[in-house]
């Protein structure tokens, strides 16, 4: 069957954990008639102090998990998956969409910024991976980017901890890098983790109006939407579309977590545990 009848096909979606979700959310939002399948590597997350080699077999793993359940799109919600994973998925899969996160952000910093001084925040993984920075140079190569690493912010997220001085403390240390007169160029900051979008309005206050975010969650929902326009692949049902929900472990402390960064409750009923660990490519 071609491309163009899978269009009822879901969008399968992956992530490290639950911090994806802020992706399934802009996704849903944008694209509501879509069908939906979201796989959290709970068993394995944090991605983003692992290597480059580890991750990305767990990134071909979730991968395969998904094309076996048929989707027409994969989108590869996580920033370190992305950063290592990208290339490797798209081989893999010639045949469908294979969209990640990075490069969308990258792009809309590109847009907003004025100044071409870009900052970007990310797990230890994905700045050491230099992705954001290399696809940024790439469609800008007049810019300087700066990225620091604020795994701590993923810890934060989770607990729920999103508002409050100390909150905010943690915040102003974590980001007094781009404060530094060498950096205080920025006047763009790419939000380059799943949690981040969670401490937005804290980051925002902390960096001022003068520094925009971008929120790399929104701008991989327009990239996805595009792609599926341009290959003819949206679903015209005028139906909500289902969203379904994978994880390798723990479904109750997924369901409870989700809460921080899904707008609406997913009972732990509907969470299925599944086993990705023995698919080798
Ligand atoms: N999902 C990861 C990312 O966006 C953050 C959590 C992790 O380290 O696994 O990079």
């Amino acid at each position: 069957m071609s491309l163009v009848h899978n269009a009822h096909l879901p969008i399968g979606v992956f992530d490290s954990g639950v911090g994806g979700l802020t992706v399934l959310n802009a996704i849903r939002q944008r694209l509501p008639n879509e069908n939906l399948i979201y796989l959290g590597d709970t068993a394995r997350v944090p991605y983003g102090t692992k290597s480059a080699s580890s991750v990305t077999r767990y990134a071909e793993q979730a991968a395969k998990a998904l094309i076996e359940r048929k989707i027409k799109m994969l989108v590869i919600a996580c920033n370190t998956a992305s950063a290592v994973a990208i290339e490797p998925l798209q081989y893999l899969y010639p045949d469908i969409p294979v969209i990640g996160v990075v490069g969308p952000g990258a792009e809309a910093s590109c847009d907003a910024t004025q100044s071409q001084h870009i900052g970007v925040i990310a797990t230890e993984g994905t700045v050491n991976n230099q992705a954001y920075q290399n696809a940024i140079l790439k469609r800008l190569p007049s810019a300087s980017v700066v990225a620091h690493p604020c795994s701590l912010f993923v810890a934060l997220a989770e607990e729920g901890w999103h508002t409050g001085d100390l909150v905010k403390q943690i915040v102003e240390t974590c980001l007094e890098p781009f404060k530094r007169e060498d950096h205080s160029l920025i006047d763009t900051l790419v939000l380059g983790c799943t949690h981040f979008p969670a401490l937005k309005n804290v980051i925002a206050d902390v960096m001022g109006d003068a520094v925009s975010l971008v929120d790399s969650a929104e701008t991989t929902a327009n990239a996805v939407a595009s792609r599926l326009e341009a290959g003819q692949l949206l679903n015209m049902k005028a139906l909500k579309g289902d969203v379904q929900f994978l994880v390798t472990d723990g479904p109750t402390r997924f369901a409870r977590v989700a809460q921080h960064f899904f707008s609406d409750p997913i009972p732990t009923s509907e969470i299925q545990l599944v086993d990705i660990q023995h698919f080798a490519h």
